[in-house]
């Protein structure tokens, strides 16, 4: 299961998104998932397939935390324990498991793991524990497999083409000048840090592997981060989530200029990235490169060590 994706924590959403009392559906990695608030309030998350006869429990009913299979009405706790079985009384319950996933929530986040026996807890970043931020999700479907989508985000030097009037609108006056990129590896995969001959500032930019871009954007005396999560849906499908974290500009009806913000920008991407062949990244010597590919590399190199292949087994 989850495979080439599997066995590592991701983002799933923003925490308090996730409202008790309603079924949460997503796909990741081709495997449908089901998120919801157990009785107790509890984050948890099942493999959206009836043990029964493999219907998506998510088309079912949650009543008290308790998800209510919508074929033969089976009921199945966050853990996944089969609850009751109708015309069934006699029916050995312990045997009939739905299959539960690892959740947590950490930093005001939601995160889910792409296996079942996480050696590892969740690496929020710090971004998210800064006194007074408040968190806007938004997400979009792009026709493009997971790896193009995260080494986009990683990729500073297309900004004054691809966002000539938006975000790279500051530096398109550079273009012939030089850009020095460093990949900085630290504990939750690298800081990037880009120099621009003829500007004093460095940008930065994080990778939190395995999927996840945080940008440091900072107007003067203020916190704004953008964490770009690039998510595999199916074979060549991805989910871009953006999350943006500011502390000004706190009301939640402001929410909405973010999100249109945000939203330009990445159909920006999605334009260009779409028609990116082949839809998968290929390994470092099949396509040509020069020094300011150094991030995009170093996330190719991981992505084949360290994600590419990998599987999880449900335990039984
Ligand atoms: S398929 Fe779920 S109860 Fe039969
Ligand atoms: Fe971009």
């Amino acid at each position: 299961m989850f495979a080439d994706f599997a066995n590592h924590w991701i983002i799933a959403g923003v925490s308090a998104d996730f409202r008790a009392g309603k079924l949460y559906p997503m796909t990741v990695a081709g495997e449908r998932i089901v998120l919801f608030r157990n009785a107790t309030g509890i984050l948890s998350a099942l493999i959206d397939r009836c043990p029964h006869r493999g219907v998506a429990l998510s088309l079912g009913k949650l009543h008290g935390g308790v998800v209510e299979c919508p074929f033969h009405g089976w009921t199945f706790n966050g853990e996944g324990a089969c609850l009751s079985v109708p015309w069934n009384p006699d029916a050995k319950c312990e045997k009939l498991s739905a299959l539960a996933l690892p959740v947590r929530e950490a930093g005001g986040l939601a995160w889910l793991y792409t296996g079942f026996r996480p050696d590892a807890e969740p690496l929020p970043s710090e971004s998210l524990s800064a006194p007074g931020v408040v968190l806007s999700a938004q997400s979009a479907l792009w026709d493009i497999h997971w790896t193009r989508a995260m080494e986009n985000m990683l990729d500073s030097p297309h900004l004054p083409f691809v966002h000539k009037a938006t975000i790279g609108r500051f530096i398109a006056p550079f273009v012939h000048g030089r850009m020095d990129t460093d990949w900085i590896e630290t504990p939750y995969g690298a800081r990037i840090e880009n120099r621009i001959e003829g500007r004093d500032r460095p940008a930065r930019l994080d990778f939190r592997f395995p999927n996840t871009m945080e940008l440091f954007i900072d107007p003067p005396g203020k916190l704004l981060r953008m964490l770009a999560i690039c998510t595999p849906e199916k074979q060549g499908q991805t989910r871009l989530t953006i999350i943006t974290l500011r502390d000004f500009a706190r009301a939640r009806l402001l929410n909405p200029v973010f999100r249109r913000m945000n939203r330009r920008i990445a159909l920006e991407d999605q334009a260009i990235l779409e028609s990116s062949q082949p839809s998968e990244v290929p390994p470092a010597g099949e396509e040509k490169s020069v020094r300011t590919d150094k991030p995009t590399l170093a996330f190719r190199k991981l992505y084949f060590e360290r994600i590419k292949g990998s599987r999880a087994e449900p335990y039984s």
